[in-house]
């Protein structure tokens, strides 16, 4: 009777076996009979449809990788026949050797980029948070702004309080209001406006007194299209131009992939508001001091790695 009893297990278990990484499609059929081993399966059935969702980001990612690099490398060869091959004269070879070398730098930005990237996801980037005043933050990067929004026509303003404490990575958020500034600029054009806001906001959630902060990054630019928006926060996701090929002055498409992962690594997140042709908003919301420590129970809670879900 006993063995009767197990038989099903041993099917189960047997279809388990037969799952490893190169056929994560299969799943363990179920036998419709509603009871514990049934939710067993689904339970199991489920836990398979996560790593397979999983194994299939890594799989894009790793065949962004080799496309991405591809590109420059084949740029990079092309100039080098054309100096060693092709040119005549020295105005001919500087300019091929000149062009080698931005493909390198694009290269190593690109591998630099990439470094970056895997150390957030394997949790080897951790948060060097100190307490600090963000309206400082902001102004000093503001203010590095300045000189490229004079070069680009575009009028580039802020809107801070006099005084904004927060507990904060320094360099990942210079890194985060840097990468929306960089954006903001290179998709407005001449005559356009950037303004960054900082602001205490009240929370969403039941407790009305609690307050976060906010950043917003809004400008009059290009805008992106709604089909594009859910999509911009991906690894390598560049919003596709007019014509065939990316523009140039789009970069790796991997700065906002980073800014995602610093918002959720100070427990925040972040929004963007976009209408074509009229303007795009990027608002980071990120935890006011002081609200962690009220309770300790919930500081104690064990943190969950945070790349899984970018
Ligand atoms: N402020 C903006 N206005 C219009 N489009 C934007 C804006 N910010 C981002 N985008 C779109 O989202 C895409 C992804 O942005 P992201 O910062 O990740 O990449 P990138 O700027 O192209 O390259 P990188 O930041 O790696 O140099 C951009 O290529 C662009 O199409
Ligand atoms: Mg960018």
């Amino acid at each position: 009777m006993a063995g009767r009893a197990l038989t099903p297990v041993r099917a189960a278990a047997q279809a388990a076996q037969r799952i490893s990484s190169s056929n994560l499609s299969l799943r363990i059929p179920t036998r419709n009979a509603g009871d514990e081993l049934d939710y067993l399966i689904l339970t199991f059935n489920r836990m398979i449809d996560r790593l397979e969702g999983s194994f299939q980001q890594m799989k894009q990612f790793s065949a962004d990788v080799s496309h991405e690099l591809r590109t420059p490398i084949t740029a990079i060869r092309g100039q080098i026949e054309v100096a060693l091959f092709t040119a005549q004269t020295t105005d001919q070879y500087r300019e091929a050797m000149f062009n080698a070398l931005q493909d390198v730098d694009r290269l190593s930005q690109l591998v630099r980029a990439l470094f970056l990237l895997s150390q957030a996801e394997s949790g080897q980037l951790v948060l060097q948070k100190s307490r600090l005043d963000l309206s400082e933050v902001v102004r000093d990067q503001v203010e590095q702004f300045q000189i490229p929004a004079e070069a680009a026509a575009v009028h580039l303003a802020a809107d801070l309080p006099a005084e904004c404490p927060a507990e904060v990575d320094r360099v990942q958020i210079e890194r985060l209001i840097s990468n929306l500034l960089s954006n903001a600029l290179k998709f407005t054009p001449e005559g356009g406006q950037v303004l960054v806001t900082l602001r205490y906001a009240p929370s969403q959630t039941a407790d009305q007194a609690a307050e976060h902060i906010e950043i917003i990054v809004e400008d009059s630019g290009r805008g992106i299209a709604a089909e594009h928006l859910p999509h911009i926060f991906d690894r390598f996701y560049r919003v596709p131009s007019a014509g065939a090929a990316p523009a140039p002055e789009q970069g790796l498409g991997l700065g906002l992939s980073f800014v995602a992962w610093i918002a959720k690594a100070h427990d925040g997140r972040i929004d963007v508001e976009s209408v074509p042709g009229k303007g795009t908003r990027f608002i980071v919301k990120l935890p006011a001091p002081g609200i962690g420590s009220v309770s300790l129970e919930l500081a104690a809670q064990p943190v969950e790695p945070i790349m899984n879900e970018l």
